[in-house]
């Protein structure tokens, strides 16, 4: 018992029922136990906790789950009597308690164990599904918020266990077809295979090579990062992070992302798909979101870095890149008024080291949506910037990402929440929270998605709502001083999201639907509102996934612009 919330055993094995095995994943079956024999010790605690009030008002509640069928009190596998009923009253017909309750209850059913030992939770525990595609595999960034509410809770075995297991099969020889990955290439997913016969727990990792699109996951390694110093922070306990084995975890990484090349940029340049919008949006090129979390996999390396051995020219090339990866996106990813309106009077075809438009964007090219939908007061960073192209789509993650890492300076971080509160119908409407904004329809959603049957305009990742964005933004509401907006949305998600149990992603202008090819009882959904209950009830939460400002990153010099 921890914080007066019943675990389950370790000796628990969960069969969430999923039929299909991928056959194509990379696997080896792990004979050595070295990590968990080695590195499991128990952290030391010197954190103060403040319980909350839900976790000890359901103490009695929570109980053993031994399998499928013994696992269904309420919610996940059919719904609890007596709450759903036509004469309940109240606008939540379940109370945020009963919610939480049925939340870690979920959660925990989505746990995964290797050997005995818990090291994630599958991504959706969705029994009538016919196929369970790879949603019964643990997914890195997937497995983020379960790990935050988990380190919240005190629980924090299961996280280590993770960041152990996964930093081992980032050492995994990775090819596509005959083409050899980057060594610091971190596993989108992996799969605890049980052998019962003998007794053999086995596990399989998808770099990309089993993804839809054969695209390897460019945020996994910096969410593994951001995790680790989650764990950190949480724990007070740095003899994890400072292993020989995760440091250098952290520099294959990095160097990955560090190496020179042809690149005039900062930013990171990438393929379509290779995030949480893991199928082709267009955001190909230098996505928001990775640069966000760039960013911020690049902070928290400072913190979690020696500064002995190899480590000490890394934490130079991470400064410097730093400075210039800041200034660039400050500068030239940050929109608001003033900005559009000097792009919309942008002069092209210039040339030379005087030219304002360095990138050649026409001003044609500034779609219709965006002069009604950009208020006088607020701003954002775009989805995406490179030669003669930005992608003026609003995309949720990066940008509170960008508040919580503090690459959005402290102005431009209320510039985003005064967005997020003149346009809150549009972007978080009746469910929090919309990946992007706004959709893409017809001949653009042909061109830009392919046809993409899964992505048509507002579902999925074009314009869906996505309840797991919530743990993010109430993380970034909580930074700038606005938890009203964050307790908003979490009203909004109390209202539907245990009634229709737990959704993946909701369609709609105004995310009214449940999603097309949502998944049910999806663990991000769940542990995202856990979360964001437990941060908004325990603010100083919120220290293990931000980052202050940091002043010895330049601020930014003001681009001229034609506007004025
Ligand atoms: C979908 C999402 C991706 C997520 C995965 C597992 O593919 O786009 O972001 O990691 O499902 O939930």
């Amino acid at each position: 018992m921890e914080n007066g919330i019943k675990k389950t055993p370790s000796s628990d094995k969960i069969n969430c029922g999923m039929k299909k095995t991928p056959s194509s994943l990379f696997s080896i079956t792990e004979l050595d136990d070295f990590y968990f024999q080695h590195l499991s010790r128990s952290p030391r605690l010197n954190i103060e906790r403040k319980v909350s009030l839900d976790d000890c008002s359901i103490s009695g509640n929570l109980r053993h789950i031994d399998s499928h069928e013994s696992m269904s009190p309420m919610g996940c596998y059919g719904h609890r009597a007596g709450f759903d009923t036509p004469n309940s009253t109240s606008d939540n017909v379940y109370e945020p308690h009963m919610m939480v309750v049925a939340a870690w209850e979920a959660l925990r059913k989505s746990i995964v164990y290797f050997r005995g030992q818990p090291v994630g939770t599958v991504a959706a525990c969705d029994f009538t599904s016919e196929e369970a595609l790879n949603y019964d595999q643990v997914f890195v960034r997937d497995f983020v918020p379960s790990a935050l509410a988990f380190l919240m809770n005190g629980e924090y075995d299961i996280v280590k266990n993770f960041l152990l297991k996964t930093l081992q099969l980032q050492s995994w020889e990775k090819k596509i077809d005959r083409f050899k990955l980057g060594e610091g290439v971190m596993p989108a997913s992996f799969k605890v295979l049980h052998d019962s016969n003998k007794k053999i727990d086995t596990i399989m990792a998808d770099f990309g090579e089993s993804a839809i699109g054969r695209v390897a996951p460019v945020d996994s390694g910096f969410w593994w990062i951001i995790l680790l110093r989650a764990y950190t922070k949480s724990t007070g306990d740095s003899t994890l992070s400072e292993t020989p084995d995760c440091q250098r975890g952290i520099q294959l990484v990095l160097s990955l992302c560090l190496a020179e090349g042809f690149d005039t940029f900062p930013t990171l340049l990438c393929t379509d798909g290779c995030c949480m919008i893991d199928r082709r949006m267009g955001i190909y090129g230098y996505p928001i979101e990775i640069q966000a979390l760039f960013f911020m996999a690049l902070r928290c390396a400072l913190q979690l870095l020696k500064p002995e051995g190899e480590s000490k020219e890394l934490l130079e090339r991470i400064m410097t890149r730093l400075h210039a990866l800041s200034y660039h996106m400050r500068s030239y990813f940050w929109l608001d008024f003033q900005q559009l309106n000097g792009i919309y009077r942008y002069k092209t075809e210039e040339y030379s080291h005087t030219a304002v438009n360095k990138f050649n964007v026409i001003p044609d090219s500034i779609p219709d949506w965006l002069f009604d939908f950009m208020p006088i007061r607020g701003g954002y960073f775009i989805g995406n910037v490179s030669p003669a192209r930005m992608d003026f789509r609003w995309f949720a993650l990066g940008n509170c990402i960008a508040i919580l890492a503090s690459l959005a300076t402290p102005e431009q971080s209320i510039a985003i929440m005064d967005l997020i509160e003149e346009r809150w119908e549009e972007l978080v409407g009746e469910m929090p929270v919309k990946a992007c904004f706004p959709a893409i329809d017809g001949h653009e959603w042909k061109s830009v998605t392919g046809c993409d049957p899964k992505n048509t305009r507002w579902s999925y990742h074009n314009g869906g709502s996505w309840p797991v964005l919530l743990w993010l933004l109430t993380a970034a509401c909580i930074k700038t001083g606005r938890p009203h907006i964050a307790k908003r949305a979490i009203d909004l998600a109390e209202r539907r999201l245990l009634k229709d149990g737990w959704p993946e992603y909701y369609d709609g202008k105004l995310g009214r639907y449940i999603g097309k090819q949502s998944r049910k009882y999806q663990t991000w959904s769940i542990a995202g509102y856990l979360v964001a209950k437990m941060m908004l009830e325990d603010p100083s939460n919120l220290g293990m996934i931000s980052l202050e400002e940091d002043r010895a990153i330049k601020p930014v010099v003001k681009r001229s612009s034609s506007w004025s």
